[in-house]
């Protein structure tokens, strides 16, 4: 369990930005490790870099300098053993619940019956059964993201990259599915890395938070959430939530207020721990 999957060696990542022909550095020499099987969140202020780093590691983008590693090997490009969910779903529209989940099982070339059946298996996983047969759009927020999940597990993945999955949901919904994901995460042993603005979300979830610096972000600090197991609905009242909560939200508030003080992203704290920003 203590084996590295994920090895991020002094990175650093800018971005060309051709209105200004300026160069935005969005990570600095940020160097993390996550260990196979861990449940990690990656929370900070918007535009440190959170988005980039989760990216590095899912080998959409490669890093200006240092390295990205993956079991030991630099990341050369995506690949299904690191799959990624994302906010907007990414959801076929033309294609049903089970079409969409059994996309990633025919591009490994699983025979019909085999990827029918297996498609199905992922669907009731997310407690979807009956819904097979929807597209898209007749699919609530909640449901989609149910969709996108069975998705991404049917890549057999080996890391799980999510990047504010549960942002366009209310809040319910949102506590549901936080639930489901552990749920998945404790049955499967897999790795999970999690980007949220949504501190107590980050709290509930993990097994250690990564606090990034304002821009260009490092990591500012990583933290373990030493919380009794199994994580239930009493979690987020015990003691340790509240005073972990409390310290994790000053430390973000620096950040966050540091980034105003630099006139980018106007934002603020606000007592669910999510970072309000107005542009
Ligand atoms: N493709 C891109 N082109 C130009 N700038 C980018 C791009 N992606 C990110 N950036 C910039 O890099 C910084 C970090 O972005 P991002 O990783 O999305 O932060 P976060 O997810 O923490 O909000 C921001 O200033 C953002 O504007
Ligand atoms: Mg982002």
């Amino acid at each position: 369990m203590n084996e590295t999957i994920f090895s991020i060696k002094d990175a650093s990542k800018a971005f060309k930005d051709p209105r200004h022909g300026t160069s935005v550095a969005a990570l600095e020499h940020l160097s993390l490790d996550i260990r196979r099987g861990e449940f990690v969140s990656v929370i900070g202020p918007s535009g440190s870099g959170k988005t980039t780093l989760l990216y590095l590691l899912a080998g959409f983008l490669t890093p200006d300098s240092g390295e990205v590693l993956y079991n030991g090997t630099p990341v050369s490009g995506p690949a299904p053993e690191r799959t990624v969910i994302f906010q907007e779903y990414g959801l076929f529209p033309w294609k049903t619940a089970l079409g969409n989940v059994e996309f990633p099982l025919k591009a490994r070339g699983i025979p019909a019956q085999a990827r029918l059946s297996a498609a199905r298996e992922f669907i009731s996983m997310v407690h979807l059964s009956g819904f097979e047969d929807k597209y898209p759009h007749q699919l609530s927020g909640g449901m989609k993201q149910r969709v996108g999940i069975a998705r991404a597990l049917a890549c057999q993945p080996e890391a799980v990259l999510m990047d504010e999955p549960f942002a366009a949901l209310d809040n319910i919904t949102r506590e549901l599915l936080q639930e489901e994901i552990l749920r998945l995460w404790s049955g499967l042993g897999k790795t999970f890395v999690l980007v949220t603005h949504h501190l107590e979300e980050a709290i509930f979830m993990s097994r250690r938070i990564i606090v990034m610096s304002a821009r260009p972000g490092r990591v500012k600090e990583s933290v373990v959430i030493d919380l009794p197991e199994p994580r239930t609905a009493e979690t987020k009242t015990h003691p340790r939530f509240v005073e972990l909560k409390s310290r994790l939200m000053r430390s973000l508030r620096e950040e966050v207020e540091k980034t105003i003080a630099a006139g980018r992203e106007p934002g603020l704290v606000n007592d669910m721990g999510t970072i309000k920003v107005s542009r």
